[in-house]
């Protein structure tokens, strides 16, 4: 059954073990199964080491997570320098929302939540995405969000981008600039 979910319903804690479990039993459709978890115990102790939180909705079922630091990287990425900042900087995002939840404009929402969790721990100046050259519906709204791309590197045969912009809400652009929506556009591939 496909809910609603304002954005006033969701409750954002440290992962549990029952929502780990949940989440490594979303089976997205291709070519969205790519973010498909793997239920094993590995995957599992990751989930709970601290790094990845969970956004449960009103009646109570897990209807997102996220995570920061190295769980938000492709190792890979290291190795052209995709990571390099100054530590506290810039804060590494990782995330995935309920199947059921997807394509429906909810990511906005949730990413801007998130956003403001940041900022008021102070985590760091910039936000950073690591994304799947691949995964148009990311892309675009990564992109609507402000999101520019940064660094390009190959994984196991997947090409990733990285993508930044700062954690306050980007300057509204002056009266006789409007329109011109450049400054977000430098450099951003076609998936
Ligand atoms: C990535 C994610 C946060 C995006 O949030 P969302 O609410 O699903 O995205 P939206 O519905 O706003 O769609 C974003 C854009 O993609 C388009 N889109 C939606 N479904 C699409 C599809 N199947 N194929 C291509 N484009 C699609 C939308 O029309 C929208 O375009 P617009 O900006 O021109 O309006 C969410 O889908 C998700 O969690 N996916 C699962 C895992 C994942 O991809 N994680 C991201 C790792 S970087």
């Amino acid at each position: 059954m496909i809910r609603d979910l304002q954005r006033t319903t969701w409750t954002v804690r440290p992962m549990t073990e029952e929502a780990a479990r949940t989440v490594v039993a979303w089976r997205y459709e291709p070519p969205y199964d790519f973010y498909n978890l793997a239920d094993n115990p590995e995957v599992l102790a990751e989930l709970l080491d601290g790094s990845y939180e969970a956004a449960w909705d009103a009646e109570g079922d897990v209807a997102a997570f996220f995570c920061t630091g190295l769980a938000a990287q492709v190792p890979d990425g290291f190795r052209v320098g995709a990571y390099d900042n100054l530590d506290g900087v810039v804060v590494d995002l990782g995330l995935g929302m309920r199947p059921d939840l997807t394509g429906r404009g909810l990511g906005q929402l949730f990413i801007e939540d998130v956003m403001g969790i940041f900022r008021d721990q102070h985590l760091g100046a910039w936000i950073r995405l690591t994304v799947a050259a691949h995964n148009e519906r990311a892309f675009r709204l990564y992109r609507r969000m402000g999101f520019a791309a940064e660094r390009q590197f190959e994984s196991h045969g997947v090409t990733f981008y990285t993508m930044r912009r700062a954690l306050t809400a980007p300057p509204a652009p002056p009266a006789d600039q409007e329109g011109d929506s450049s400054q977000h556009q430098q450099r951003s591939p076609e998936p």
